[in-house]
């Protein structure tokens, strides 16, 4: 975490991407996927899945700490939803759970949800 970050972005934002709990990859999941942002950022979701259920959930990312903080919010909020139950999930939802988040860094939810979006269909259209 730099000064810039520390200047940009207010403590509590800080703090969940500090005590991030999901982030890190994941062996053999039932489901994952990869998606590089427009800005470069790139966005790994992985998936244990259990009777139509979310058991488990793991993101990586290379992205700034508004990218890892919208990762943890996705992760946190998809466990122990049923597939439909996540793909209820929005960016605004995220955005609303991150006061004080740049307005120019809102694209960020976006993309952690869109890999979250794509891990599932990658898992429900499995031939
Ligand atoms: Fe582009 Fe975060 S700055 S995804």
């Amino acid at each position: 975490m730099t000064e810039k970050d520390k200047s940009i972005y207010p403590e509590a934002i800080l703090s969940i991407a500090k005590k991030a709990k999901h982030i890190g990859r994941m062996n053999g999941p039932d489901a994952s996927a990869y998606v590089k942002g427009p800005c470069g950022d790139e966005m790994e979701f992985y998936l244990v899945i259990n009777k139509g259920q979310i058991e488990d959930v793991k993101f990586y990312t290379d992205g700034c700490i508004s990218t890892i903080v919208c990762g943890e919010i996705t992760a946190d909020l998809v466990i122990g939803k049923t597939l439909d139950g996540a793909l209820g999930i929005s960016p605004k939802q995220i955005k609303d759970k991150l006061t004080g988040l740049p307005q120019e860094k809102s694209h960020c939810s976006i993309l952690a949800v869109t890999t979250l979006y794509r891990a599932i269909a990658n898992y429900l259209l499995k031939p």
